[in-house]
């Protein structure tokens, strides 16, 4: 399953070429649109727009980082000292996670190498920023919709409540967290949070695009795997709101979520009922990593390991050992999400 190296072929084309293969490729093109909604359509309509760039004015800036850093905290600290917040853990839960999402998104940005499934990195930006930028402003906000979330419903699940990826443009929309950025360089920004959390990225998505919310998206699961890993190794892991009330069994998983890690392909998240089964969805988007630098992460800190070990102790489960080891390897390249034709 896994792809021979990449160096030279683009994202996109390399996206073409693994259509064939991807077994978590159900989803029809009118259910990937259904629930994307009025902010989503409207973003959607600038995906393919973002074509060409002036250089940025201010690419080396690392000022601007830390004041949207800062703006973050800001805004945050209100939802920590919320009285309406019922259990103000989760929230901490998340500020941390985004922290840890950027320092791996710059890690992505700063290792670049021919092992990953992106062939051409795109130069200059957008707004005055340079994609590096860009790519750390996204990955900075791209949870910022999780406080309302929480604050509203008391839940990250969001089946069970509204989009976060929806909710988070408008709080960019509604805050002044992006205040002094160029137009363009916002919508940018917008697209790649409103595209963080979707299944597939659209057909037809802008390299620069597709590049950015690529980074930002190997980042947030090599740091999902992390939050997982920690919980569920922890003395009590049963919290619901982390799990998304999946159902704690010691031995039951579903088959369809083995078969999809064996077959080296990551299963369907609506297929989730156990806490067994969270761990092999987990395990399955080692297959959709983009970038060697996320794949070295999670072989680093031993986060697939830790997840194995986590299964029940089973042949079967055993047998997920070797694929993972060989996904990991130094050698090997990102297989790399796909994009539907
Ligand atoms: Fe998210």
């Amino acid at each position: 399953m896994l792809s021979p190296a990449l160096s030279v072929q683009t994202g996109r084309a390399f996206a073409r070429r693994r259509l064939g293969d991807d077994r978590g490729g159900r989803c029809a093109p009118q259910e990937r649109e259904r629930g994307l909604g009025q902010i989503g359509r409207q973003l959607f309509g600038r995906i393919v727009s973002f074509n060409t760039h002036p250089a940025p004015q201010n690419a080396a800036s690392g000022g601007l980082l830390a004041e949207h850093k800062s703006r973050f905290r800001a805004y945050t600290e209100r939802y920590l000292a919320d009285p309406d917040v019922q259990d103000h853990r989760p929230i901490a839960l998340k500020i941390e996670h985004t922290l840890q999402v950027l320092g791996n998104a710059s890690r992505i940005l700063d290792a670049p190498s021919p092992l990953d499934a992106w062939g051409d990195i795109p130069q200059g930006g957008v707004g005055g920023l340079g994609y590096p930028q860009l790519a750390r402003l996204a990955a900075l906000y791209h949870d910022v919709g999780r406080f309302e979330q929480y604050r509203r419903y008391n839940t990250f699940h969001d089946k069970k409540s509204e989009n976060h990826a929806r909710l988070g443009v408008r709080a960019l929309r509604q805050s002044d967290l992006l205040d002094g950025l160029e137009d363009e360089a916002r919508r940018f920004v917008q697209t790649a949070v409103m595209l963080h959390n979707r299944r597939f990225l659209p057909r037809g998505i802008a390299a620069d695009v597709g590049y950015v919310t690529r980074v930002v998206r190997d980042a947030d699961k090599v740091d999902i795997m992390r939050v997982m890993v920690d919980h569920f190794t922890a003395p009590d892991p049963a919290d619901p709101v982390v799990t998304l009330h999946v159902k704690e069994h010691p031995t039951n998983y579903t088959p369809e979520l083995y078969e999809a890690v064996l077959a080296g392909s990551s299963g369907d998240y609506t297929d989730m009922r156990w806490t067994n089964d969270f761990k092999l969805l987990i395990l399955g988007w080692i297959f959709q990593l983009n970038f060697r630098a996320s794949l070295d992460m999670v072989r680093e800190r031993s986060l697939a390991r830790r997840l194995l070990e986590n299964l029940p102790d089973t042949p079967k489960m055993r047998r997920l050992d070797g694929i993972i080891d060989t996904a990991l390897a130094p050698e090997t390249p990102a297989a790399g999400e796909s994009v539907p034709e």
